[in-house]
C-alpha cells in the first residue's frame, strides 16, 4: 500500500540527532558469538528520515535498540544530539530519554494492558515532569486528535482498540514529549494492509510538522521509498550500501541491494511483468560465523576470488552532495567512479521473470 502524500524534505547540515560509529552488538552464548551488529556507522540528521532495510536477521532491530539504548552496545559509540550516550547508566539516561523514543512493531506488546490510553500517553509527560494533571490531560486530548483518535479514546484500554488504533497510541505516546529522534521498528508490519498506509501517512505528516529525525526500520520497500530521505542497506550485521532514496532505487550499486530491490513489487503491472527478479541462493548465513572476505560472497552471483578473502570497506562514492551526502558502498566490484558490476555479464546470475509480488 503506497500512501498518497509525499513526505517532507531532508534537514541537511545541522548536528545529527543520531550518530552511530562502528556500533557493535555481539551476543555471547548459543555456542559462540552472535555478531548481530558488527561495525555499523550511520547518522540521522535533524529532521531527516533514514530507512534501514535488509532481510530478516540482518541486525536492524539490534541497531535500533542500541540507538535508543534499550540494549547495550558491546563496541563503538552512540551519540544523540552530539552527546555520547554509549556507556551512560540507566539513571543518567533517564532525563535524556525524552529526546529519543522507539516505536515497536507490535503495539500490543509495548502498551501496558492495565493502563488507560490516556495514562499511557500522559506517562512520559509525567515522568519527565513536563506536564501535570490538567495540562497533561489537555495535551493527551490534543495528541489523540493529532493521531486521528477521539478524546473519549483516552478512557479505553489497549485491548479495546484495533491494531491500527493501538499503533496510533504508541506514536502519540512516543511524540508526547516532542523527541528529536524517533526509531520506528517495523511500525506497520503487524497491521492489516488496509491500515498500513494510513499509519504511514500519519507518521509522514507528524514528521513533517514536528521535524524529528527518524530511523525507520522496515521490510516494506514501498514504505521506505515513500518515507525516507536516505536508505541504509544491512547485510549480516553490516551496512553494505547507503544512498539518498531516489538514487538507491534508480541505481542500486551493491549486488545485494539489487537483489533486494528486484524482489520488491512495483505498482505498475506492466513494469512488474518485464522486471527480472534476482534470486539469491541460500539462506542468510549465520551471524555466529559470518563468511570471510565479503560477507555476501556466498550468495553473490558476481563474486570473484578477492571477494572470498578480502573484506571490502564501506567506501564513499562520488555522489550527489546536494542530496545530503554522497553514496557509500562496500563491494570490490564497484569502481571508484561508481561503476557497478554488469549483472548481465555474469553467467552465474540467476534471474527469473517475476511472476508474483514478493516481499
Ligand atoms: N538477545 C539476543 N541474543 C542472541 N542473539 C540475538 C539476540 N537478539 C538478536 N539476536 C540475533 O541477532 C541477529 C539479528 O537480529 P535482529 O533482530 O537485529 O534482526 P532484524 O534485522 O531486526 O530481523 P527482522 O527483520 O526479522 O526483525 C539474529 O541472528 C538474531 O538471532
Ligand atoms: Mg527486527
Amino acid at each position: 500500500m503506497i500512501p498518497t502524500q509525499p513526505p517532507h524534505t531532508p534537514g541537511g547540515g545541522a548536528t545529527p540527532v543520531l550518530e552511530l560509529d562502528a556500533l557493535e552488538r555481539h551476543f555471547a552464548g548459543h555456542g559462540g558469538i552472535v555478531r548481530a551488529a558488527d561495525g555499523v556507522t550511520l547518522t540521522v540528521g535533524k529532521g531527516e528520515v533514514v530507512g534501514l532495510v535488509g532481510e530478516s536477521g540482518s541486525g536492524k532491530s539490534t541497531v535500533g535498540r542500541c540507538a535508543v539504548r534499550l540494549d547495550e552496545p558491546t563496541g563503538g559509540t552512540v551519540r544523540i544530539n552530539g552527546r555520547d550516550v554509549t556507556r551512560l547508566s540507566r539513571r543518567a539516561l533517564r532525563p535524556l530519554r525524552k529526546d529519543f523514543h522507539l516505536v515497536f512493531q507490535d503495539p500490543s506488546s509495548s502498551l501496558d494492558p492495565r493502563m488507560t490510553v490516556g495514562q499511557i500517553i500522559a506517562e512520559p509527560l509525567r515522568l519527565h515532569g513536563i506536564a501535570k494533571k490538567d495540562a497533561a490531560r489537555a495535551r493527551t486530548a490534543e495528541l489523540l486528535g493529532q493521531v486521528g483518535l477521539r478524546p473519549e479514546h483516552a478512557q479505553r484500554r489497549p485491548h479495546e482498540l484495533s491494531g491500527g488504533q493501538r499503533q496510533r497510541i504508541s506514536i502519540a505516546r512516543a511524540l508526547s514529549v516532542d523527541p528529536d529522534l524517533l526509531v520506528a521498528d517495523e511500525p506497520t508490519s503487524a497491521l492489516d494492509v488496509s491500515v498500513q498506509a494510513s499509519v504511514l501517512n500519519l507518521l509522514a505528516d507528524l514528521q513533517r510538522d514536528r521535524g524529528f529525525g527518524c530511523l525507520f526500520i522496515t521490510h516494506d520497500l514501498a514504505a521506505v521509498e515513500f518515507l525516507a530521505d536516505r536508505i541504509a542497506v544491512m547485510y549480516l550485521g553490516q551496512i553494505v550500501e547507503q544512498a539518498p532514496t531516489a538514487e538507491l532505487f534508480a541505481d542500486p550499486k551493491h549486488p545485494y541491494t539489487r537483489a533486494l530491490l528486484s524482489a520488491a513489487p512495483v505498482p505498475d503491472p506492466a513494469i512488474q511483468r518485464t522486471r527480472r527478479r534476482i534470486v539469491l541462493s541460500g539462506e542468510l548465513p549465520s551471524p555466529l560465523a559470518p563468511p570471510p572476505g565479503c560477507r555476501f560472497h556466498t550468495r553473490c552471483p558476481l563474486a570473484v576470488d578477492r571477494c572470498r578473502t578480502e573484506a571490502p570497506e564501506l567506501r564513499e562514492l562520488p555522489g550527489n552532495a546536494a542530496e545530503g551526502g554522497g553514496r557509500q558502498v562496500s563491494c570490490h566490484l564497484v569502481g571508484d567512479d561508481g561503476t557497478a558490476p554488469d549483472a548481465a555479464a555474469a553467467p552465474a546470475l540467476r534471474t527469473i521473470p517475476s511472476t508474483r509480488t514478493a516481499r
